[in-house]
Parts: structure tokens; C-alpha cells; sequence
């Protein structure tokens, strides 16, 4: 294991935020969630996509209490972790749900399903908690123009995790080298990750979450299984620049599916997830060990 040098910072800088939630939650959501509810220089307040109405929306339907560790609570709270990762994930920061402490369900008639969950978070890296989260996450309703779930997340803790020491050293040892990186198989069947290619295993992560973010609804639960292959490209800019081959495992269906994503990260910019392109399902393809279904056997 690297040195960890993260250090989370008591005050935070509150890029795109504000100090409180924009839209309180329903008052029916439980105490968690009303702790964030006060003012706290600690929320940050997020929104993924445009301004959804939907969200604020009637809260005449009744509202279902849903056992926090079965797998509706926590496939809501995964679409969450997506959504964090996507905004604030980098080589060196990759979100992870602790464990689920409450949740809700809403049918919205005409809109779709919206999930109230609350949970604990956890900076991987670093091995480091960031507090609770709550989560409004609405799967629309089938049929409609909108598919990918709209989230909205709150998290009290520090996200404002401060890698910027190892960010930029990895970015200037890839910026520096003479021979563009390339990497396959991480981990390998082993489940084995070289420690220089841990970087490039948590930027697939997160690259990856831009994915299961929009290719989630109520009924999946997406993990990275693995990074098939990664090559560095020029760049014609400051960004760092990758095409990545990874394996995403669908958990319910037990499906694995090949994506190719063009990534592209910087310190200061983020990553960006340019052309993701779905690969045409196919047989032959190895799977990872840990997730791999048994091998079918084929008639003669
Ligand atoms: C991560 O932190 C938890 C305590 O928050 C500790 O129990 C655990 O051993 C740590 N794991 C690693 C890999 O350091
Ligand atoms: C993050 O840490 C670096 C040193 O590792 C420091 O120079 C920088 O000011 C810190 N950033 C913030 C926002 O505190
Ligand atoms: C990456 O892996 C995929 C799937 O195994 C394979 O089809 C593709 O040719 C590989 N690409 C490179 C550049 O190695």
C-alpha cells in the first residue's frame, strides 16, 4: 500500500454548492435526513442533470419504509454512490456506500420511482468515512423520453478530500513519460492490482460510474469487474487522455458488459467520460475469475 497523504479538510471549499439543500426533503423522511436538514457549513448540496421538478413534486402517494440492507434500499443507494463518484471522483478519489441506514419508496404516478436513502460513505483511497449521505433518487417511469435515474445527494462530510499531493505527481509522471502507459487485465486473475496501475484501476471506476450512472434503474446493481485494457493517447491538451476497454458486471442479471470509454482527466479538470460505446455482446470474451459465470458446456 502507498503512502496515504489525504488529508480531509475541516473547511471546505464549496465548488457548486450551497450551504444548504436547495429542496428539503419530504417532511415524512426520517431523522438523518432532518439532521442534514440544519443549517451546516458541512452539506454539500449537489444535482445531477437539469432542475427536476419532479423531484419537489405531490407527496400524496404514500410512502413505503424499506429495510436498509435488502437490495432495493441498496441498489438506490449504488446509483448514489455513481452520482458522487462522477462529480467528484479522480485517480485518487473513489466514493463507496458504507452501509445504508435508511430508505424510502415513493411511487409518483405519471413520473416514477422515487427513493429517499440515507448512508454512510466512505473515501477508498484514503480509508476514509465522509459522513452521511441522503439521497433522492428517482427512476422515471418507464416509456418516457427520460431514462437515466435523476439524483440529487447531500453529503455532510468532507468531500473536499484533499489528494491534490498525489494527483498531481501522478499526473506529471504520465504527462512526463516518454512511452504513453498501457495496462491489461487489473486486477489480473488473481484479483491482483500493481501499485502503479491502481490509479488507472480507480479512474476506470470512476469513468465507469458515468455509465452505471445512466444505465441504472430499479432493477440493476453495476459494479467494475475489470479493466480489460487501457492505453494512454496524445493529448492535444492538459488533460491526461485514455481509452479504456472495461467489464461491468450487472449483478442481477449476472450479465457482463464491455464498454469503451475515452477518458480523459486533469487535477483541475475532473474527469470527463467523452464517446462511451456499449461493445456488442459477445461469447468468447474472458471473463474476470471473481465474477465470471461457470464456463458453459457446449454440445459437441
Ligand atoms: C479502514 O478504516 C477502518 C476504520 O474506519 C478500519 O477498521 C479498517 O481496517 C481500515 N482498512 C484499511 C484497509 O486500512
Ligand atoms: C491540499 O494539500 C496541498 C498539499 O498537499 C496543499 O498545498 C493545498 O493547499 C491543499 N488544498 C486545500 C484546498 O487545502
Ligand atoms: C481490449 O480488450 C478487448 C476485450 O478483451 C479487446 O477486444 C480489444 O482488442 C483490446 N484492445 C487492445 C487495444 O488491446
Amino acid at each position: 500500500m502507498h503512502r496515504c497523504v489525504c488529508a480531509a479538510l475541516a473547511v471546505l471549499s464549496l465548488v457548486g454548492a450551497s450551504p444548504t439543500p436547495g429542496s428539503a426533503p419530504p417532511r415524512s423522511v426520517p431523522w438523518k435526513a432532518s439532521r442534514l436538514d440544519k443549517p451546516n457549513e458541512h452539506v454539500i448540496f449537489l444535482q445531477y442533470g437539469e432542475t427536476e421538478p419532479a423531484l419537489k413534486l405531490k407527496e400524496t402517494m404514500p410512502v413505503e419504509e424499506l429495510n436498509p440492507t435488502h437490495y432495493p434500499a441498496r441498489r438506490a443507494a449504488a446509483v448514489a454512490q455513481h452520482f458522487l463518484n462522477a462529480r467528484h471522483g479522480s485517480p485518487y478519489k473513489w466514493f463507496h456506500v458504507e452501509q445504508v441506514q435508511s430508505a424510502t419508496l415513493e411511487e409518483i404516478a405519471g413520473v416514477g420511482a422515487k427513493y429517499h436513502v440515507v448512508f454512510s460513505a466512505k473515501e477508498g483511497v484514503c480509508n476514509q468515512s465522509v459522513g452521511l449521505c441522503t439521497a433522492d433518487v428517482l427512476f422515471p417511469e418507464a416509456g418516457g423520453d427520460q431514462t437515466a435515474p435523476q439524483v440529487q445527494c447531500s453529503c455532510e462530510g468532507p468531500l473536499a478530500i484533499n489528494a491534490s499531493a498525489q494527483e498531481e505527481a501522478f499526473y506529471r509522471r504520465l504527462r512526463g513519460s516518454n512511452s504513453p502507459v498501457t495496462g491489461n487485465n487489473i486486477p489480473d486473475s488473481f484479483g491482483f492490482i500493481a501499485p502503479d496501475m491502481k490509479p488507472l484501476w480507480i479512474l476506470a471506476g470512476v469513468a465507469s460510474s458515468f455509465v452505471m450512472l445512466k444505465e441504472s434503474n430499479e432493477n440493476t446493481l453495476y459494479n467494475l469487474a475489470q479493466v480489460a485494457n487501457v492505453t494512454q493517447l496524445e493529448s492535444e491538451d492538459k488533460q491526461l487522455k485514455f481509452q479504456y476497454h472495461v467489464l461491468l458486471h450487472e449483478m442481477v442479471s449476472q450479465e457482463i458488459i464491455h464498454w469503451k470509454l475515452l477518458v480523459t482527466w486533469a487535477p483541475a479538470g475532473g474527469v470527463s467520460v467523452l464517446h462511451p460505446e456499449r461493445q456488442p455482446h459477445c461469447h468468447d470474451c474472458v471473463l474476470p475469475p471473481a465474477t465470471a459465470p461457470k464456463e458453459r458446456s457446449d454440445p459437441e
